[in-house]
Formats: C-alpha cells, sequence, structure tokens
C-alpha cells in the first residue's frame, strides 16, 4: 500500500482502534500525527504506541477545538477519524456528553478539514449501531437506519456529515461501519465498553463470565487487525465505488459460543447464565451479523482472523501488558464519570 512518506493524521489514536493502526502505518513508512484529547472514559493509553513514540508525533487536542490543530491538518492528504467514545451505556447515561464527542466535534473537526485540507481522504470509523435491530440478517448497507441508543443517533449525525462533505466535492469522505471489535489495547479499566472488553478482562484476570439472556444471540466480532486492513485499503483507494461500507467478521457466533471460547482460552469455569440487567435490555439489538460482501468486491478486503485465534492473541498480549491496562487489584473498574465530565478537554 502507498504510505511511505505520506502524512496522515489519525485522530483517537492513543485508543484502541487507532493505536493499532498507528502501529501498521508507521511499519508501512507513514508520517504519522496523532491528535487525541484523552477523554475520560475513552481508550486513550499512551501505552499503546510507545514502541513507536519516537516516530510519531502526538498533539494532545481536541478535534472540536481545531484551532488548536490548525498546523497539523493543513494539506494533509489521508485523515484517519477515530475519534468518539463507543460506549452505548456512557451514552444513555450522559447524552450531552456523546452529543459533544461523536456529533458536534465531529462537525467542527470536519469544518476545519474543509478549511485546511480540502478534498483529503477522510476515512471515518461509523458503527453498525447506526441499524438497531436488523430487519434482516446479514445486514448489508442498503438495511434501513433505525438506531435505538443516543450514540448509534449521535454516529449516524456524524456520519452524514461525512458523505454530505463527500457528496458537495468537499471532502473526499468515506465510512466504515464497523461491528464488535476486539483485539490487544483495548481499554480494561473502563466500564462499559461493551461485553467482549469485560470478557477478555476476566478471561485474563479471573472471573466469571456472564451471558445475558438465552446466549443465542449472535454477533460477529473483528480483529482489530482486520480493521486496520479496512482502515488502510479506504484510506488508499484512488477512486472509491462506494462510500460506505460495512466490516464484519468472519463468523457469526451465538454469544454462548463466544463466551465458551474465552474461558476455554483462560482455562476458567464456563460462564453463567443471566437475566438481562433492564438497562442493557433496553438498548439490546438482538442477533446482528453483518453483510461484508461491498468492501470485499470493492476494495477485496475479508476478515481473516478466526475468533478463537484472535482471542488467543489478545489473551496473549494482556497477559503479557496487563500492568499497563489496569492497576493491580482492581479487577472490576467502576464507572467514574458523573454529570461535571462533559468536558472533552481536562480543565
Ligand atoms: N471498538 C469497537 O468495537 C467499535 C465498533 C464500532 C465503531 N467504533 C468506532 O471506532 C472509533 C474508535 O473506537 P475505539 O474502540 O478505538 O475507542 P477508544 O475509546 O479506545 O478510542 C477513542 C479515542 O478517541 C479519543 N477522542 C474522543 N473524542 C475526542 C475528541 N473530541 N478529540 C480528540 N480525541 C478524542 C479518546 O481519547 C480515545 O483515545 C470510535 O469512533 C468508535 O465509535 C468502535
Amino acid at each position: 500500500m502507498n504510505y511511505e512518506g505520506k502524512r496522515v493524521i489519525v485522530t483517537g489514536g492513543l485508543g484502541f482502534i487507532g493505536s493499532n493502526l498507528v502501529l501498521r502505518l508507521v511499519e508501512l513508512g507513514a508520517r504519522v500525527t496523532v491528535v487525541d484529547s484523552c477523554v475520560q472514559g475513552c481508550g486513550a493509553n499512551p501505552y499503546n504506541i510507545a514502541s513507536v513514540a519516537d516516530r510519531v508525533e502526538v498533539v494532545k487536542a481536541d478535534i472540536g477545538e481545531p484551532d488548536c490543530i490548525a498546523e497539523v491538518l493543513r494539506g494533509v492528504p489521508v485523515v484517519f477519524n477515530l475519534a468518539g467514545e463507543i460506549s452505548h451505556i456512557h451514552s444513555m447515561q450522559y447524552p450531552e456528553r456523546d452529543l459533544e464527542i461523536n456529533t458536534l466535534a465531529q462537525m467542527r473537526f470536519l469544518e476545519a478539514c474543509i478549511r485546511l485540507s480540502p478534498g483529503a481522504r477522510v476515512v471515518y470509523s461509523g458503527t453498525r449501531q447506526v441499524y438497531g435491530a436488523p430487519q434482516y440478517l446479514p445486514v448489508d448497507e442498503l438495511h434501513p437506519v433505525n438506531p435505538i441508543d443516543f450514540n448509534g443517533v449521535h454516529k449516524y449525525a456524524a456520519t452524514m456529515y461525512h458523505l454530505m462533505f463527500s457528496r458537495s466535492g468537499d471532502l473526499d469522505a468515506v465510512v466504515l461501519r464497523l461491528t464488535n471489535v476486539y483485539g490487544p489495547r483495548m481499554a480494561m479499566d473502563v466500564p462499559c465498553q461493551g461485553f467482549l472488553s469485560t470478557y477478555i478482562r476476566r478471561t485474563v484476570t479471573g472471573g466469571r463470565l456472564q451471558v445475558f439472556g438465552d446466549g443465542r444471540q449472535l454477533r460477529d466480532p473483528v480483529y482489530v487487525d482486520d480493521v486496520v486492513d479496512a482502515l488502510l485499503l479506504a484510506g488508499n483507494e484512488p477512486k472509491l465505488v462506494s462510500r460506505e461500507y460495512n466490516v464484519g467478521g468472519p463468523q457469526a457466533l451465538p454469544l454462548s459460543e463466544i463466551a465458551d471460547i474465552c474461558t476455554h482460552t483462560g482455562g476458567m469455569a464456563p460462564p453463567e447464565q443471566r437475566e438481562f440487567p433492564p438497562e442493557r435490555k433496553q438498548i439490546d439489538i438482538g442477533s446482528y451479523y453483518t453483510d461484508s460482501g461491498r468492501i470485499e468486491r470493492e476494495l477485496g478486503w475479508t476478515p481473516k482472523v478466526r475468533f478463537a485465534d484472535g482471542m488467543a492473541q489478545t489473551v496473549a498480549y494482556y497477559r503479557e501488558h496487563m500492568g499497563h491496562y489496569l492497576k493491580p487489584g482492581e479487577p472490576n473498574p467502576e464507572c467514574k464519570l458523573g454529570p461535571g465530565t462533559y468536558r472533552l478537554m481536562p480543565a
């Protein structure tokens, strides 16, 4: 891929997916600038990119305050726009916070991109959550949009900003709608990041896995290296046929099987089945798995890593590095967000 010597910005580059992308971009010889404001309650962790810290410029700034990043943004040809909040639960608890992070900051950032790097390729990490509870499976890009939580609504607004500016010719933007992503460098000290981060944390630190409901709901987890491949292809393709691509994992697995694979990897007791807690039932979408046919046909991407293999690699990573992700004696982190944590930058 053509990244050698290329200037590239990764927003959210200290977080889970962003940092894995940064590592690969450095390997490919790109000149990488990370813009991350280390939002409380998101997954920023400088350790994620410690191994390449001397080859990456890191700007601690909020993309919603573009004056702070005007210099790095000027004339950049490719932006991987991964800054965002992933927690559906947080979005329901603090909707204004989610609105600020996932929508308002994005609108301001894209306006700055148009001003400072008109026509830039902007690859945005959207989410499958915008589809809501599937009306059919697998879910393709033509599936109706009907999000059931604030996170899905706000991410959809940001998706539409990207598409709108592409349509107007101001930016060359493309949106990848990601399913549940897992792998090394996920935040382990932040609660409410989805069931996979809880499963991984418990698989490494010990503790029983719980399956909510009957365990038959399907998910198609996608390994982060596969997601990085998709992002790189979307950033590199000279002439995009489409502007929206679904990105899913290689297998549709029932939650009970996902939990079994984790417990097998960790050598733990079998998972326990539980009723859905009401706050989770409210935002549960039932079964979901992705039709990734469009990105396969148009960009030549396929997910390669099967869940058992990806989970083994993930657990091996955290067994070695957990001290950088979770304080000893804190295996079940509490949510530290409160009404005063809307601000993106610490005062
Ligand atoms: N992880 C998943 O399963 C998943 C699924 C679908 C979509 N996504 C999307 O992918 C992106 C990355 O997710 P992740 O899992 O790496 O999350 P993450 O929380 O690990 O990383 C997000 C990063 O963005 C930064 N950030 C947030 N708002 C910012 C702002 N206004 N300015 C600068 N930095 C900001 C945070 O500090 C954090 O480092 C998000 O946009 C998310 O919605 C993730």
